[in-house]
């Protein structure tokens, strides 16, 4: 299987946890996007959905699934999302797509979260992909001198504005040997919005698509 065909199985393989008459909360990425059109086919059996990000919001529309406003559903039973790594722990990093301050939110309201990833994904130790922080722009300076202080090697994402009106630094060479820790450390910083590590509220469960079908670590 190519990694397109592992994205298109794991994504399919997370239609089993959308209940019946509910409120699908939906992530950003390539591997959502193909979670978007698998329940685009059972969108009769579900109410509707609330989405992360303006990208995922176009896409869900376009397909016929309404979409909901955070604010007007008091709960979510689950949140789909797909993410750049996972651990073994279900601690990940996100923010690829730019999307993850919607997603945090999102997922904090959601039951449980169920993360759809190929194995490509998997990791020991969370930081070989870039750690993407969303900053207010004023601070953008500040928050990289800040982030050189923690070990970190910062980039600025340039052309990219974010969904909330913010720009990304993307932050190498970071080892993340206590996810928990940092995520509440950089979270600490004045003008971050917020930073891709999610394992305050890490993952329920891992669909994970291998050439031997899609495992799941729960
Ligand atoms: C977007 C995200 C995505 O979930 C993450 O980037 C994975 O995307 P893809 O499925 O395209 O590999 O966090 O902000």
């Amino acid at each position: 299987m190519d990694q397109n065909e592992k994205k298109k199985a794991v994504a399919h393989a997370a239609l089993k946890y959308v209940e019946q008459d509910s409120i699908v909360g939906v992530g950003t990425g390539s591997t959502v996007n193909y979670f978007i059109d698998a329940l685009a086919e059972i969108k009769h059996k579900i109410e509707g959905a609330v989405s992360s990000s303006t990208a995922s919001t176009e896409r869900m529309k376009k397909l016929g699934i309404e979409v909901f406003d955070l604010n007007s559903v008091d709960q979510l039973s689950v949140y789909i999302d797909g993410a750049d790594e996972v651990t073994e722990h279900k601690h990940m990093i996100k923010g690829g797509g730019a999307a993850l301050t919607q997603e945090k939110i999102v997922a904090a309201v959601a039951k449980k979260f169920v993360c759809i990833v190929d194995d490509s994904k998997r990791v020991g130790v969370l930081g070989k992909f870039p750690l993407p922080v969303e900053v207010i722009p004023m601070a953008r300076s500040y928050v990289a001198r800040e982030m050189v202080k923690l070990g970190g090697d910062p980039a600025y994402r340039e052309g990219v504005i974010t969904d909330n009106g913010n720009v990304i630094l993307d932050v190498h060479n970071l080892e993340i040997l206590d996810p928990r820790e940092l995520e509440q450390k950089i979270n600490n910083i004045a003008g971050v919005v917020t930073n891709g590590i999610f394992a305050m509220r890490g993952a329920d469960v891992v669909l994970s698509a291998t050439d031997k079908g899609v495992e799941t670590i729960e």
